[in-house]
């Protein structure tokens, strides 16, 4: 077995989908959901299964950063960077995590991987942030940090 995935999975997923490569953008979703990341050789046993080149296949993966090529962290925290949360002092927030994470986006730190995201839909309680698909609102730098200890805490 490989590190991530298995073939027959990979497989299975591309089956799914009738082995069409214009779905390839949907094949990476089903990997990533079920799987959180693609790895180096799903990419290559993907060109290979849906018969495109790996540069094809490399080029949606870094399209769209939710296609991740490294496994990510224990957590994901997103902070939205989408326009209310930006006035609302998104950036700042940004800034600071950067900077008490030691990780800009799509890097991992002590098993946290920051990503940044589009709106969460919680623009009235804006900057909101993301933590392991629960979200946040009115998060400034003193509860970021206090929700990141938590996540380590709660290890
Ligand atoms: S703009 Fe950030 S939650 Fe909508």
């Amino acid at each position: 077995m490989r590190q991530g995935i298995e073939r027959e999975a990979i497989s299975t997923i591309v089956s799914e989908f009738g082995g069409k490569p214009e779905l390839l953008v949907q094949i990476l979703q089903a990997i990533v959901t079920r799987h959180g990341w693609v790895p180096e050789d799903a990419i290559r046993q993907l060109a290979f299964e849906l018969n495109l080149s790996r540069a094809d296949v490399y080029g949606v993966v870094n399209y769209y950063h939710d296609f991740r090529t490294e496994a990510p962290g224990k957590h994901i925290v997103k902070i939205c960077q989408a326009e209310a949360c930006q006035a609302m002092g998104s950036r700042a927030l940004t800034a600071h995590a950067h900077e008490s994470l030691g990780a800009s986006f799509h890097e991992t730190s002590d098993d946290v991987t920051l990503e940044p995201v589009y709106c969460l839909g919680n623009c009235a309680c804006a900057p909101a942030i993301m933590i392991d698909n629960k979200t946040h609102g009115r998060v400034d730098a003193s509860r970021f940090d206090s929700l990141v200890e938590g996540l380590r805490e709660s290890g």
